[in-house]
């Protein structure tokens, strides 16, 4: 299997070929991913909630998040790994943006970078690809500014909320982005801004007219006991750990574990 590169996915929308991407935010969980054909790994800054517990995205910095992304790489030699800067390490200026995403380029190993935004950030985009950094967008429910869309709110609903968005994902192709997640958008929107763009969208709870999908791996995989109404449970990866842990325990409390097999002899 070859290396997923940045213009395989311009390809993958031309054939109609849909682009497959999860959140990975450690070594063992991006070996298993890439071995499993994931075409896009994401560093999300959701690894600040899902991994640090953490009650949003806000408080994480850039240099909490490079170690995630840097295991991340490491075990990803096939799939595109993409990592998130954090709130506060891009919005000040394009030269922010570029510093920040250099800072994450050259010490996690990652093939692109992510922010949210769309118009509002447009110069942050031209800077960060004009540096030759491949960059994916996010529009939609972004995170990081909840606090001023009023909470997690599904986005795209109302008189001119399509030609806004369709606006923001212009400039975002306009400034070189070579992808943008739309994120809790209503899926005529989404189907619609799709269809208005060269560039791939990739949907997070966008329905299925979107060039890709993107899904929280924790989600996905059923490790919490709660996952958004968007998502679906693949697999019961929480509960087939909790099982194997109580198996430990109950072994060593009988003492079956270690038998003689475990055991070095003289
Ligand atoms: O951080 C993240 O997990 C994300 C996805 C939800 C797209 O940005
Ligand atoms: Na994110």
């Amino acid at each position: 299997r070859k290396k997923v590169r940045i213009h395989h996915f311009a390809q993958m929308k031309q054939r109609g070929e849909k682009i497959t991407m999860l959140t990975a935010y450690d070594f063992p969980t991006a070996r298993a991913f890439d071995e499993a054909g994931v075409d896009m790994l994401l560093v999300g800054d959701s690894v600040g909630d899902n991994m640090l517990g953490y009650d949003s995205t806000v408080p994480l910095t850039l240099d909490e998040m490079i170690p995630f992304a840097r295991a991340v790489a490491k075990g990803a030699p096939h799939s595109f790994v993409v990592a998130d800067l954090p709130f506060g390490s891009y919005e000040v200026s394009p030269q922010q943006a570029v510093e920040s995403s250099i800072r994450m380029m050259k010490l996690s190993g990652a093939q692109a970078i992510k922010f949210e935004g769309g118009r509002r950030i447009a110069s942050q985009v031209r800077a960060v690809t004009d540096a030759g950094i491949p960059f994916c967008g996010h529009l939609g429910f972004t995170p990081q500014s909840e606090n001023a869309l009023g909470g997690r709110r599904i986005q795209g609903r109302g008189d001119g909320a399509y030609d806004e968005m369709l606006a923001d994902a212009l400039a975002l192709q306009e400034a070189g982005a070579f992808a943008v997640v739309l994120e809790m958008v209503i899926a005529p929107v989404a189907e619609k801004i799709t269809a208005a763009l060269d560039i791939p969208t990739i949907g997070i709870g966008a329905g299925s007219g979107t060039d890709g999908q993107v899904l929280v791996w924790l989600d996905a995989l059923g490790v919490g006991d709660w996952h958004p109404s968007f998502s679906h449970q693949f697999a019961q990866v929480g509960a087939v750990m909790q099982q194997g842990a109580a198996g430990y325990v109950e072994a060593v409390k009988a003492g079956s574990f270690p038998s003689e097999d475990h055991t070095f002899d003289e």
